[in-house]
């Protein structure tokens, strides 16, 4: 038996084209790339979080000199929303990268970790967390986690 997953996403030349809710939460992300603290990677990278509440948490990846203690924008930015939040279900996240203050001329994907993170804060919220990648050329628009991580991990014994 052959099957098949479908991955449906929207695509846009300008920011001007999507929502305005999406439009304001891409910007955040976009603002927060100035937090960003990537002396050795030089690659700085935004994110921005939507709750069902209405807040927007923002972050920044953070490198250390010890290289695996660094965390992602995405990681960062959704874990505080967490903490802060823990009953307000996700509902969205943009994220962006920059190299020397310009923004990537594609779409810079979040990492397999912050896939698995996302994922698991979709499951946790009940809700779709749809995801807005941007970059200088275009944006891309995912409606669900699931679109970036099929076959997700998700088998523990409750
Ligand atoms: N990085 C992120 O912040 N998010 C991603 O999805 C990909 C990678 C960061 C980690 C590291 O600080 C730098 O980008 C280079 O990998």
């Amino acid at each position: 038996m052959e099957c098949n997953i479908n991955i449906k996403y929207e695509e846009y030349d300008s920011p001007q084209r999507l929502t305005l809710s999406e439009r304001r939460l891409l910007e955040r992300a976009v603002e927060a790339v100035a937090g960003s603290y990537a002396p050795y990677s030089r690659f700085n990278v935004g994110a921005a979080v939507e709750m069902e509440n209405g807040e927007i948490i923002s972050s920044a990846n953070q490198e250390n000199a010890a290289y695996p203690s660094g965390i992602c924008a995405e990681r960062s930015a959704l874990f505080y929303a967490h903490s802060k939040f823990p009953d307000s279900a996700i509902v969205a996240i943009a994220v962006v990268a920059a190299v020397d203050g310009k923004l990537t001329e594609t779409p810079t994907y979040p990492c397999g970790a912050c896939r698995q993170v996302m994922y698991e804060s979709q499951q946790r919220g009940g809700k779709k967390i749809k995801v807005i990648i941007g970059s200088a050329t275009r944006i891309q628009v995912i409606d669900s986690v699931n679109g970036l991580l099929p076959f997700a991990f998700d088998n523990l014994p409750q």
